[in-house]
C-alpha cells in the first residue's frame, strides 16, 4: 500500500528555479564524479530542508549517488533523520519483499546506507488487486506529501524516465505501463539473465507527475547512453523521448560522463558554461 506522508511545512508546491530556465548539462569525468555532485545536491536541500521528500530511481547508475550520500551521512556531514522517500515506479505482480521488486531494491541501496525508516518511505503498490486504483493513491500521496522536492532519475538505452516508455503521455500520471522487450532484456541482468523473469508490466509515476517536482536530476553514464542524452536535450520535446519532457521544467540538471555525453552537438559549450558558472548557484 501507498504510504502517505504528510509533510507538516505547508511549503508551497512550486519548482525552483535557481536563477534559469534551460535543461543544465554538466559533463563529469566519470560516474563516481557524477555521484558526488549529486550527493552534494543533496546535502544541501537536507541542510536547507530537512524533511525534503527525495524521489529516488532504481538500476545501477544511480548507485554512486546513493554510495556518497551515505559516506556523507556516516561522516556526520548530512542528517537524515528527518529526510523522506519517494519511489519512482516498481514492477507490477512482484510481492512487495521479492529481492528485485523496487522497494526491496530501495530499502537494501537507499533507505538502510542512509539510516532513513520505511516509516518515511512511499511507493505505489506493485501487488495491489486494484492496480488503477493504486496508481491514483500514490499520485495522490506524492501531492498530499508536499510533493517531491529533488527527483533523481536515471534513463534508460530508449529514453525512458522511470517506466515511461517512448510514446508516454507527456502529461500522464502515475499509471500501469507495459514494458518494451528492450527494457525487459536490459532488466534482465537483475533476474539471473533470464528475461522471461522480468514482468511485463509496471506502475511508474506519469511524466506529468515527475514534471511537479522542484528539481530534476538525470544521471546518465557509459557510451549506450549517448544516443538517449542526445535525444534527450539536442532533439525535439517528443514523447518518443520521454527523457526530453525534461525540457518543459523550470529548474532540470542532466549529469552525464564522457561516454554518454559523447554524442552531444552542444559538449564545449556545456563544459563552458559549467565552467563558468557562479559556485554560490549549485546545480
Ligand atoms: C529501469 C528503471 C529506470 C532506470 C533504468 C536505467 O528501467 N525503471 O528508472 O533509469 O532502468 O537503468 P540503469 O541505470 O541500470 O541503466
Amino acid at each position: 500500500m501507498a504510504v502517505p506522508l504528510s509533510s507538516g511545512t505547508g511549503r508551497r508546491r512550486v519548482p525552483s528555479q535557481n536563477g534559469r530556465l534551460s535543461v543544465e548539462v554538466v559533463i563529469v569525468p566519470d560516474a563516481k564524479a557524477g555521484g558526488a555532485l549529486i550527493a552534494g545536491a543533496m546535502a544541501d536541500l537536507l541542510r536547507r530542508t530537512p524533511d525534503a521528500l527525495l524521489g529516488v530511481a532504481t538500476g545501477s547508475t544511480p548507485l554512486p549517488v546513493y554510495e556518497a550520500l551515505a559516506a556523507r551521512v556516516r561522516s556526520g556531514s548530512v542528517d537524515t533523520s528527518r529526510a523522506r522517500i519517494a519511489q519512482l515506479d516498481e514492477y507490477v505482480g512482484l510481492p512487495a519483499d521479492h529481492p528485485e521488486s523496487y522497494r526491496s531494491v530501495l530499502r537494501r541501496e537507499v533507505l538502510e546506507p542512509l539510516g532513513i525508516g520505511m516509516d518515511a518511505f512511499m511507493g505505489p503498490d506493485g501487488a495491489a488487486e486494484d492496480i488503477p486504483a493504486a496508481c491514483e493513491a500514490y499520485d495522490r500521496a506524492l501531492a498530499e506529501a508536499g510533493g517531491v522536492d529533488l527527483q533523481l532519475l536515471g534513463i534508460g538505452t530508449d529514453g525512458h524516465i522511470g517506466f515511461n516508455e517512448p510514446c508516454s503521455s507527456l502529461v500522464s500520471r502515475t499509471r500501469i505501463k507495459t514494458l518494451t522487450e528492450q527494457t525487459r532484456v536490459d532488466n534482465a541482468r537483475f533476474f539471473g539473465g533470464d528475461v522471461g523473469q522480468v514482468p511485463h508490466h509496471v506502475i511508474t509515476q506519469g511524466i506529468g507527475t515527475i514534471l511537479e517536482a522542484r528539481h530534476l536530476v538525470l544521471l546518465a553514464t557509459g557510451e549506450g547512453k549517448a544516443d538517449a542524452v542526445a535525444a534527450t536535450v539536442e532533439g525535439p520535446v517528443a514523447a518518443v523521448c520521454p527523457a526530453s519532457a525534461l525540457q518543459l521544467h523550470p529548474h532540470a540538471t542532466v549529469v552525464v560522463d564522457e561516454a554518454a555525453a559523447s554524442k552531444l552537438k552542444f559538449a564545449d559549450y556545456f563544459r563552458h558554461t559549467y565552467a563558468s558558472k557562479p559556485d554560490w548557484q549549485g546545480i
